[in-house]
């Protein structure tokens, strides 16, 4: 089984949860940074109105080479109950993800609104195949077994795969 987990993190959840991750799937992790370089108040001030127009950040790396895996997972942090600049323009950022199996996931304070429908649309807008989504809030983010949900998804949908 071959996953790669991308994800964005300004404070730390997300990669959090997507180190876990990597470690239950052996998935490879690839982070996705925002150049813009946002200070504590920059995320409130300037992310939030770009998050909520959809706006892609400038990234690094600027192209995500995903032919080589199986499945692709995308996680985001909810800012202003949507994915954040940098995850959007991960998303358009994406070589070879058409066809592949995506699960997405975002962590919130519990209140991500529309962020998962969101980023689901947008992969399957770059033709992936979105087979599940998962909402963590902080505390879930300390709790080993939402992780192992997670990841029970990501090895399920990798058997799917295999009968079909
Ligand atoms: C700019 C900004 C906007 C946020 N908007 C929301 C929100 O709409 N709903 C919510 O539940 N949490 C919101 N949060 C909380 C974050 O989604 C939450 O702390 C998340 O786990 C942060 O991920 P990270 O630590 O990986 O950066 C917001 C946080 C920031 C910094």
């Amino acid at each position: 089984m071959s996953v790669c987990i991308i994800y964005h993190s300004e404070t730390g959840n997300t990669r959090s949860v997507a180190e876990r991750l990597a470690a239950a799937t052996g998935g490879d992790l690839v982070e996705v940074q925002d150049l813009a370089g946002y200070s504590k108040a920059g995320m409130y001030l300037k992310g939030i109105p770009r998050a909520l127009r959809g706006h892609k950040a400038d990234i690094e790396p600027a192209v995500i080479d995903v032919s080589g895996y199986d499945t692709v997972v995308v996680g985001t942090p909810v800012w202003a109950g949507n994915p954040t600049p940098a995850i959007n323009a991960a998303v358009a950022a994406l070589q070879g993800v058409e066809g592949k199996t995506a699960i997405v996931f975002c962590t919130s304070h519990g209140a991500p609104q529309k962020t998962l429908e969101t980023l689901k649309t947008m992969l399957a807008g770059r033709g992936a195949d979105v087979q599940g989504a998962v909402s963590l809030t902080g505390r879930d983010v300390q709790d080993p077994r939402a992780v192992e949900s997670l990841a029970d998804l990501v090895r399920r949908s990798e058997k799917e795969m295999v009968v079909q």
